[in-house]
């Protein structure tokens, strides 16, 4: 059996592991990546597209902007439509910030050109990962590649396997609680060849549902429909969608453009807090410790904040340090709660709420109530550009 040794194994080649992996590189410390996934699933999956401003400045730093900042679309702000009206709210007249719209997909092919070029230890198509030892000096990591055993010493392993990984699930049952939270409704996304018929990201609460319109290049369009959870995409013909999407984004004088959709999928929605992130010698970043719903776009943003301050924190061990690291997971929770609340807010504020008649029409002209006050409030505007362009570290 192959018998391998580095000082962080990583399971997972999500954009959390590709990138943890990449800045202890330039730090100069040795990982191995492990991903149960082919390197063409990995490229392949499409999903967030919103990069706040510090997560673009961490890739840049680590020499990843180069495509960001020829293709990455820099918006000052969104739009909130709600009662026939859109209202924009800009950022950086707000407070000096903004976003990039690049989608995750582009994210991970920066990713692993980079580790491509240098001839990073990844392997893919590992089946049956398994960690073991956490509690010793010296934790494994086993796996089987192209049918042979593999074996990884290491002096950390960290999780950035995502929600179904099995990181998590390593940690005994009595060391960790879990806590969440599911919603009564999911989103439909499209991607569409079609040029955005907006340039600034449309979040609108219609009294049918939620309706998103996004975009990931000017030929591009990406755009999200409220859905029950327990609905199938084959109920959806691209005709529905766009006919859903026509009802619910409708405002006068503006025209929603349709074009061929190339990918449809339902997601449910979920928000998941770990009540740790390191259990002895393991460490999880990214969805492998929390999910948020997609509201307010910070599942990848959290991932990319957890892997800067871990990777601060090995660097700092590797130092002679121990500070940083052991308190990366209190930091990291700290920082995560702040995102829960505010994706959760943003989620309650702009779904309609599927209750009893009575409770929810309270509910719809309540969530009015709020979006009149964001929209209007300078204190509110401000607080949403500070939380949406991203917390500090
Ligand atoms: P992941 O991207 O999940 O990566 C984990 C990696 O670990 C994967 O490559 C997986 O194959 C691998 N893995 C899993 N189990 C094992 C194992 N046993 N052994 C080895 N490898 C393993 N966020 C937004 O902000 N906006 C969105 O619109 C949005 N859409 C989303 C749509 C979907 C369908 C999903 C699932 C998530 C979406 N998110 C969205 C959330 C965002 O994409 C995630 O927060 C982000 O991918 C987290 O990155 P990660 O690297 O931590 O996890
Ligand atoms: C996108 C996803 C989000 O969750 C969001 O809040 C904004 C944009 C997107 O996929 O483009």
């Amino acid at each position: 059996m192959p018998q391998l040794s580095t000082r962080v194994a990583i399971i997972g080649a999500g954009p959390a592991g590709l990138l943890l992996s990449w800045a202890l590189r330039d730090a100069g410390i040795d990982s191995i990546v492990v991903e149960n996934r082919s390197l063409d699933y990995v490229l392949a999956r499409i999903r967030a597209g919103v990069l706040e401003q510090g997560s673009v400045e961490t890739l840049t730093r680590l020499g990843l902007g180069e495509r960001i900042a020829s293709e990455g679309l820099v918006h000052n702000g969104i739009y909130l439509q709600f009662g026939g009206e859109r209202h924009n709210i800009d950022f950086n007249a707000l407070i000096g910030r903004t976003v990039t719209v690049y989608g995750q997909q582009e994210v991970v092919k920066d990713l692993v050109a980079a580790h491509t070029a240098v001839g990073s230890s990844i392997y893919y198509e590992a089946a049956d990962v398994a960690v073991h030892d956490l509690e010793s000096d010296a934790p494994r990591v086993t796996f089987t590649h192209d049918g042979a055993e593999h074996e990884i010493s290491a002096d950390f392993i960290v999780g950035a396997d995502g929600f179904h990984g099995v990181c998590r699930a390593s940690i005994p049952a009595g060391e960790i609680d879990l806590y969440d939270r599911s919603y009564p409704f999911a989103w439909l996304g499209i991607l569409a060849d079609v040029a955005p018929s907006t340039d600034e990201l449309i979040y609108a609460l219609h009294e049918d549902g939620f309706a998103m319109h996004s975009m990931r290049s000017p030929h591009v369009s990406r755009l999200y429909l409220q859905v029950d959870p327990a609905d199938d995409i084959e109920n959806w013909s691209d005709a529905l969608i766009w006919d859903t999407l026509q009802t619910r984004l409708a405002l006068p004088g503006w025209t929603l453009h349709e074009g061929t959709i190339t990918e449809k999928s339902i997601t449910p929605m979920r928000s998941f807090v770990a009540s740790r992130l390191q259990y002895h010698r393991l460490f999880l970043v990214g969805d492998a410790g929390h999910i948020v719903p997609p509201t307010g776009a910070k599942g990848l943003n959290s991932a990319i904040s957890d892997v800067t301050l871990l990777a601060a924190g090995l660097v700092d061990h590797y130092a002679g340090g121990d500070t940083k690291l052991s308190g990366y997971g209190e930091a990291a929770l700290a920082r995560q709660w702040r995102t829960q609340q505010f994706s959760q807010w943003m989620t309650e504020m702009v779904h309609r709420h599927p209750a009893d008649a009575q409770s929810g029409a309270f509910d719809y002209r309540s969530q009015l109530g709020q979006l009149d006050y964001v929209t209007h409030s300078l204190h509110a505007r401000r607080s949403l550009a500070e939380q949406y362009t991203g917390l500090p570290l």
